[in-house]
């Protein structure tokens, strides 16, 4: 008993917690998961598992995205990239809906799977359909040699490492990350990104993890706004584009391990119902980072002041405007709006871990979840 705690105490290097470990991780993940891939200099992302299937991506009438829970998010902000930058339709499904709702699958189609685990079952079971159906399909997994990354065509693993906290962390950076060098390697054969364009992307994408580490060091004051919020009954995240998936991911992250209800909600629909919830007691996490619909989500906010919502807004380093409106404000470094969700995610990582442990909850471990869901 006491060797297995010791040996725990050195598997969590230092830290209390695995998840803690694992967002501090971020850095380094970031940076496994792109190299030997990203090479800025050269102007080229080298990925065998998207080359040797360039033709299939490259003559898709679209791209289905298949994942659950926090794998789904990290699909949701590949759809706004592959959009963007790459022209491709894409549409983004839960596993469990799409397995069962006789799906239109062609040979056409290209299915991307994405699993830290590699193991859950309805992603799993997503992936048979497409096969069955002639779809060329394609896995984003963490785990090597997971039963995903064997069933699928091909594929890219994420490299975080291993996640043994519940709530996943660096695999939903590290899975944004692989998804945006595939988007981007697409772009570049379609010719929809200039080469300029396409170059000051991965220039920008390779300063990922120092900003992650810099977006790290708001921590201490984190925790403070932790200590603010921790008896709140029901918080609202609110974001736009690329950002909306994040407020998803950061409502996931303080339900499932601080059991506060939370809801993420793309901040202009607020108007259509959240907006009825709002009073003093209602904290609203936005983030309203200075590209992308900046002075539409600072609309937002005053709306949500006008309720007398209490606001705590995760802002790009030496903002003004939001600071005057919001309650609590947490700087992230400037970036592509395209690469804004890796960073905008570290502070709400945050915020919901110290949530938990002020709470006394048990972190690494929250009740009625696992880490990979195998069975329905
Ligand atoms: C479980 C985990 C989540 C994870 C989801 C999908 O619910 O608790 O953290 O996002 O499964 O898992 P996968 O391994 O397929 O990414």
């Amino acid at each position: 008993q006491e060797l297995k705690f010791n040996l725990e105490q050195i598997e969590k290097g230092g830290y209390e917690h695995f998840m803690l470990k694992e967002i501090y991780e971020q850095p380094n993940a970031i940076t496994d998961t792109y190299r030997g891939r990203l090479l800025a200099k050269e102007g080229i992302v080298r990925m065998s598992g998207v080359e040797n299937h360039k033709e299939k991506f490259l003559n898709a009438n679209r791209i289905i995205i298949v994942a659950c829970g926090t794998s789904w998010h990290a699909g949701l902000v590949a759809e706004y990239i592959f959009e963007d930058i790459a022209r491709i339709p894409v549409e983004v499904e839960y596993a469990s809906e799409f397995r069962y709702r006789n799906p239109v699958i062609t040979e056409k189609d290209v299915v991307i799977a994405i699993s830290q685990s590699g193991e859950t079952a309805d992603t799993l079971a997503a992936i048979k359909l497409a096969k069955q159906h002639g779809a060329f399909v394609f896995g984003v997994c963490n785990v090597v040699g997971s039963s995903i990354a064997r069933e699928t065509h091909a594929g890219a693993y994420t490299h975080a490492g291993p996640e043994i906290g519940v709530a996943s962390t660096k695999a939903f950076t590290t899975q944004i990350t692989v998804l945006t060098l595939i988007a981007l390697k697409l772009a570049k054969e379609k010719g929809s990104i200039s080469k300029s364009d396409f170059h000051y992307h991965l220039e920008q994408l390779e300063l990922i993890p120092e900003k992650v580490a810099k977006a790290l060091k708001a921590d201490d004051h984190i925790k403070e706004v932790a200590k603010t919020y921790m008896n709140a009954t029901n918080c609202l995240y609110l974001g736009r584009g690329y950002n909306f998936p994040v407020a998803l991911e950061g409502a996931l992250k303080l339900k499932e391990i601080s059991y506060i209800h939370a809801e993420g909600y793309p901040a202009a629909e607020m108007k259509h119902g959240p907006i009825a919830l709002i009073d003093e007691q209602m904290p609203v996490f936005v983030i309203a980072t200075k590209k992308g619909h900046y002075e539409k989500v600072v609309s937002n906010i005053q709306e949500i002041k006008s309720r007398k919502g209490k606001i705590i807004a995760i802002v790009t380093e030496g903002d003004v405007d939001v600071k005057k409106l919001a309650d609590h404000i947490i700087e992230v470094p400037e970036t592509l709006e395209s690469l804004s969700p890796l960073l905008t995610t570290i502070p709400l990582q945050l915020l919901s871990y110290h949530i938990a442990v002020l709470l006394n909850k048990n972190v690494d471990q929250p009740r009625n979840l696992a880490k990979s869901v195998t069975v329905e």
